[in-house]
């Protein structure tokens, strides 16, 4: 990997919490502090209910913290007002999710466009690189399909282009890979580890398959909604290593 350790993180995250629910307040997370580097590949591993997803959306600006700072791409998040973190969120991340939240009503092609038009792309550049994307994701022949018409493996490789469509920084993956059968599992993995390599994109992505985290660059582990282990950050790890 190479070392950036000049580069301020793609994302860093200091001392945060957040307490959910309005009449029956649950503390969810408690005093999570992580950095992640420019090209990190990290999985995001933890029971079910240690607060995976509700980290994911903090990271992601989708939520805010009740305590803590966080910062995405050197910009403090804390202090920006809503159409603020939506421009944030739009330029410096793309989100993968479970289930892919794709338009149904929309073929693949447009479901790649319509996030560049509302970032105020012109609409025959969008067109281009959805369809770059969409071949690069190996769907150059489905772009016509809706989702229903798409299968899981495909829908969610659709859903990775679409994250990517406004070339952001930094890709959160919520359970990528947990609706796909083995084939699938492995083929959505490869393409995330690919982007990862070439395009210099850091990715986060939870998962409760510990082989997927093991292929990642480090592992970040959640319990009880407390970061048990960060892994060897790339600035501490042997220089030999690759
Ligand atoms: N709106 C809410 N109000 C109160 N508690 C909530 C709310 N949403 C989630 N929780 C609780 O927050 C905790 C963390 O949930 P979260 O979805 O982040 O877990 P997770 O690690 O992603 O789990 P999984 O692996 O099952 O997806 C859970 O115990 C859940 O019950
Ligand atoms: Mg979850």
């Amino acid at each position: 990997m190479s070392q950036t350790n000049s580069a301020p993180p793609v994302l860093r995250a200091e001392a945060i919490g957040k307490t959910l629910g309005k009449q029956l307040l649950t503390p969810v997370l408690y005093d999570v502090s992580l950095q992640v580097e420019k090209a990190e590949f990290v999985a995001l591993t933890g029971p079910s209910g240690s607060g995976k997803t509700t980290l994911l959306y903090l990271l992601g600006a989708l939520d805010r913290p009740s305590q803590g700072e966080i910062w995405v791409n050197n910009q403090r998040t804390s202090q920006m007002k809503d159409p603020e973190l939506t421009e944030l969120r739009q330029k410096e991340i793309g989100f993968v999710f479970q289930f892919h939240f794709l338009l149904p009503e929309f073929n693949a092609l447009e479901n790649v466009i319509i996030p560049q038009l509302l970032a105020g792309k012109p609409r025959h550049l969008a067109e281009k690189r959805a369809s770059d994307l969409l071949e690069r994701v190996g769907l150059s022949h489905r772009l016509k399909h809706r989702p229903v018409e798409l299968s899981g493996g495909e829908q969610q490789r659709v859903a990775i282009a679409r994250a990517l469509c406004n070339q952001p920084p930094l890709i959160l993956a919520d359970e990528p890979t947990g609706n796909l059968d083995t084939e699938n599992t492995e083929q959505v993995f490869s393409l995330l580890h690919e982007l990862n390599r070439t395009e210099d994109l850091a990715i986060v992505f939870v998962t409760h398959n510990l082989d997927l985290a093991a292929r990642s660059h480090r592992t970040i582990q959640l319990r009880d909604g407390r970061v048990t282990s960060t892994g060897v950050a790339p600035a501490d790890r042997p220089k030999t290593s690759a």
